[in-house]
């Protein structure tokens, strides 16, 4: 890898407000950059998230409440914003699609592609959901309806500009072969393979008449056109970096890993790359595909009342440990399932019992056996590296269950060599390696958060290395019963 790592995350429809799917790939996003930048230096990496905000759906959803779509997508990015704030994610920049840098670059994009006669107009028939924001094929459909919105598609025919995409599935598919372009996990490939090669793909288009959607970027050589959301939404990966002749575009494009759920497989890993041959621009390296959420096995919906809302998690538990309790619910990439009542047991079982727990008996052992003096060399240790690699993997699961695996190897020593013992056994040479050891396992432990939960982390490794180690006058994670 370059000295430098740029990390995105999708931007996210404004139609409602955040929900745990997109705090999950955020939050995944921000562990990545957090331990690149450690890595590699704060000014090597770039983390982008931002808003999605054009399109139909933005605004029916706007005209719902009786607000502008300007002043409806104002409201939700900054309960965007303010959600990301609360989790203390760590984004470089926020991007909005009605920046108006951004809406300017795109036009020069689709120019770009227009020029290269990589643009014409064709007649578009077909069966549209406004749910999806897209004409649907019949296989899309369940019972005559689309699946995901439970409406029944438009039929519509409309005259639209069409960009040559399959002009570049062939190069395309030989990036993805080759592995220049990673799409990960393994079976999300095979799966793009697929469509490739087994579906009859066709060319897409790149606009919308406005009649049928009013709320967008103007197309500049057609008055009756918007431009097709997605290409407005794709182009923000490098319109953030003010391409083409932006500083950090020239630094951090192409992208290192773009994160995403398998709902928008489609559009990244075919639609964006044939957009980045066409502009003649390196394609991303990686594009890291997770599954879907689902809330006590049911789907996440509106209808259904079960959205978990990541502001009131990080209300109840605190930024850090709702990170925690995200991340280590799941492996990246598989289909998962939130058990809501989960999150309290594992509170109070991995934060409370274990991790606090080991830092409240450790400095207090310290501070009433040994004065608060310790006598060590801070230097890392090999569980370290092992964590590194999970995290470059991806593997937070596995990472975050290391380090557990030494919190509950510490706190079972403890049980066992029962230090207060030694101290009435007058045994001070075995109490202070024990307590020394233990010091160090808890700056290791401290270091190994670092990514995942930045500011337990700093404070753990503050205890620890102070001069005098004394035990924290609050719990680390009060206990909650509720
Ligand atoms: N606006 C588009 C993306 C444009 S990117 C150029 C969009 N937005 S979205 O708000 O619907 O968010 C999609 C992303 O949010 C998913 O790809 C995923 O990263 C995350 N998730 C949304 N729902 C999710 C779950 N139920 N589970 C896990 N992640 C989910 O699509």
């Amino acid at each position: 890898m370059k000295n430098k790592f740029y990390i995105t995350t999708p931007i996210y429809y404004v139609n409602s407000k955040p929900h745990i799917g997109q705090a999950y790939t955020t939050i995944v996003a921000d562990v990545l950059a957090r331990y690149y930048r450690n890595k590699l230096g704060e000014e090597n990496v770039y983390f982008l998230t931002g808003t999605d905000e054009h399109g139909i759906k933005i605004f029916e959803a706007a005209e719902k409440e009786g607000l502008s779509p300007q002043k409806f997508t104002n409201n939700i990015s900054r309960e965007f914003k303010k959600t990301w704030q609360n989790l203390n994610i760590s984004n470089d920049f926020f991007i909005r699609t009605t920046d108006k840098k951004h809406k300017k670059i795109v036009i020069d994009i689709l120019e770009k592609l227009k020029k290269k006669d990589l643009l014409y107009e064709a007649d578009y028939k077909g069966l549209y959901c406004v749910g999806c924001e897209k004409f649907l094929t019949i296989n899309d459909l369940v019972d005559g309806k689309c699946s995901d919105h439970d409406r029944e598609p438009e039929e519509l025919a409309e005259k639209n500009w069409f960009f040559k995409l399959r002009k570049f599935l062939p190069e395309i598919k030989k990036l993805i072969d080759s592995g220049e372009l990673i799409i990960y996990p393994e079976g999300r490939k095979k799966e793009v393979l697929g469509l490739i090669t087994k579906q009859n793909l066709q060319d897409f288009s790149i606009s919308r008449s406005k009649k049928f959607v009013p709320w967008g970027i103007d197309l500049p050589w057609d008055q009756d056109q918007k431009v097709y959301v997605w290409i407005d939404a794709l182009s923000n990966y490098i319109t953030a970096l003010d391409y083409p002749k932006g500083e950090n575009y020239k630094k951090f494009w192409p992208a290192d890993i773009q994160l995403m759920a398998l709902d928008i497989l489609k559009f990244h890993t075919l639609y964006w790359p044939a957009i980045c041959l066409a502009l003649d621009i390196p394609l991303p390296k990686a594009l890291y595909i997770h599954g879907f959420f689902t809330i006590d096995n049911k789907k996440m919906s509106k209808s259904l009342g079960n959205i978990i809302n990541p502001n009131d998690l990080v209300e109840k538990y605190g930024a850090d440990a709702s990170k925690y309790l995200i991340l280590s619910q799941f492996s990246f990439g598989s289909e998962s399932n939130i058990n809501k009542d989960e999150f309290l047991v594992k509170y109070n079982s991995d934060l409370v019992n274990g991790l606090g727990n080991l830092v409240n008996r450790v400095t207090n052992m310290i501070e009433k056996y040994l004065k608060g003096n310790i006598n060590i060399e801070f230097k890392e240790l090999f569980f370290i590296e092992e964590i590194n690699k999970k995290i470059e993997e991806l593997n937070f699961r596995g990472a975050l269950l290391d380090i557990w695996k030494v919190i509950q190897k510490d706190n079972t020593i403890i049980d066992k060599e029962k230090p207060w013992e030694l101290f009435k056994n007058n045994s001070l040479e075995e109490l202070n390696n024990i307590l020394q050891e233990l010091a160090l396992d808890l700056y290791n432990i401290g270091l190994a958060l670092q990514s995942f939960m930045p500011q337990k982390s700093k404070e753990i490794v503050g205890i620890i290395t102070n001069k005098k180690v004394i035990k924290p006058e609050k719990p680390l994670f009060p206990r909650l019963n509720n």
